[in-house]
């Protein structure tokens, strides 16, 4: 099979490398890609949103089959371009990946099909939001921006100030563009959060193995959320009696409802969970494998993903068995100083072998470009340097060293990766 993989991150890398250990892949292309995506596949230097670009590059090259991996290529309805040409496509198509492009959609739905999330109210006025946050008084208050916003549309709020700032930020001076037309007003969650990504074809729904991610930028959780500064796998807060009950209150109720909505969804279905003191509740969907959750749950998949992916796709999930390593896994994110403010691009990495890797460890590539040979940095989130071993500590010892043998200017990295809430 030839296969067009659309993306550019650490995700895209992950995917790319299990693809590979499948006998069916031929040929793999990857748009754009990037430094160390190069090393493993061709890569064309097609913009991640340019559809017709896509599937102009799609028909000439005899792709059989497209993976399309961002958020936003899928929300503005990559897949239903290809489907439109009869060219095979992994991924929600642009009605179902509304599920993460808009918040007040998904918060909407899950009131409506009865399926545990963080209480809300939904505002287009900011006047309106501050009257409603004035009045209820409770602090912290979470404030969600509409729309995408790769991964900081949310903020925690300890008091009013920070409210008000929240809100003219979202909605006033358009932080996020349109996505903050309107936002979301939530209940603060406690409890270990958990992700949990899962394939669906619509109808039948088969949870990944579980894994933590950890958003803040700094040791201890502090700092600004980030796109994902580790994870691991399993997640040791996700017990097999949790696991059974977010299957029934909300794993299969969130596949069921979106069908009954007329927007079946097919392709990978992330669950962002909190296990509150009350159980188990949505605290986000996202239409699409996690980055950095793809780095450690792909490593431990021994079925042949083309064999799940095409069983999505030809909706005979029911029929296949899924099949994952005992094993643990850590994903540590090597970022640029500054990150996920303002950071410098084009420090020269030292330390990997001229395939952008390096012995003992996997490392994906999320921010890289390669020239003469040599890495350079190229985005916020660098690298993922990954490890799978029989224990979690074993797997995180493995990656930190790794880490340690891996050198640009300004690199920063969290040291506590897998040891916090
Ligand atoms: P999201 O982009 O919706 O996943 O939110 C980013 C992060 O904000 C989550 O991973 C949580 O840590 C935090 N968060 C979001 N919603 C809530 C909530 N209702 N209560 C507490 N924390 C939240
Ligand atoms: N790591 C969180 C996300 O991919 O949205």
């Amino acid at each position: 099979m030839n296969i067009l993989m659309i993306g550019s991150g650490g995700r895209e890398h992950a995917l790319i490398k299990k693809l590979l250990q499948s006998p069916k892949v031929t040929k793999l292309y990857t748009a754009p890609g990037n430094g160390g995506i190069s090393c493993d596949s061709i890569c064309v230097h097609i913009p991640v949103m340019d559809k017709e670009k896509m599937v102009a590059f799609a028909k000439e090259n005899n792709i059989d089959l497209v993976i399309v991996a961002p958020d936003d290529p899928l929300a503005d309805g990559m897949v239903d371009a290809f489907e439109e040409v009869g060219i095979r496509a992994f991924g929600p198509d642009k009605k179902a990946a509304i599920i993460e492009a808009s918040k007040v959609f998904s918060k909407n739905m899950m009131k409506k099909y009865g399926i545990p999330t963080a209480d809300y109210e939904v505002f287009s006025d900011p006047t309106k939001v501050m009257e409603y946050i004035t009045a209820k008084n409770e602090f912290p208050v979470v404030i969600k921006a509409d729309g995408l916003a790769l991964g900081k549309g949310v903020i925690i709020a300890k008091d009013i100030n920070e409210a008000k700032n929240a809100v003219k930020s979202i909605m006033e001076d358009k932080k996020f563009g349109k996505s903050g037309n309107n936002v979301v007003v939530e209940e603060f969650l406690t409890g270990p959060e958990v992700s949990v990504l899962s394939f669906t074809d619509g109808k039948t729904v088969k949870p990944m193995v579980s894994s933590k991610d950890h958003k803040r930028a700094y040791d201890n959780d502090e700092g600004l959320n980030t796109g994902g500064m580790g994870t691991i796998s399993p997640n040791p807060y996700y017990t097999p009696e949790l696991a059974e009950e977010c299957m029934e209150t909300i794993f299969k109720p969130t596949v069921k409802a979106m069908a009954q909505e007329g927007r079946p969804f097919k392709g990978c279905l992330y669950f962002g969970l909190m296990m509150t003191p009350k159980g188990p509740k949505v605290i986000e969907y996202n239409a699409r494998f996690g980055d950095p959750e793809a780095q450690v749950v792909l490593p431990r998949l021994k079925t042949d993903l083309i064999d799940i992916i095409n069983a999505v796709i030809d909706e005979k999930l029911d029929e296949i068995e899924i099949e994952w390593s005992d094993n643990a896994s850590a994903c540590v994110i090597m970022a640029s100083g500054g990150y996920p403010e303002s950071y410098k691009r084009g420090m020269e990495i030292t330390g990997l072998n001229a395939k952008g890797n390096l012995d003992g460890v996997t490392v994906y590539h999320s921010g890289t470009l390669i020239k003469d040979g040599k890495f350079y940095t190229n985005g916020g989130r660098v690298l993922g340097v990954t490890a799978v071993a029989p224990t979690l500590d074993e797997a995180l010892q493995k990656a930190y060293e790794g880490v340690g043998k891996i050198h640009f200017d300004g690199v920063h990295y969290r040291k506590d990766i897998g040891k916090t809430k």
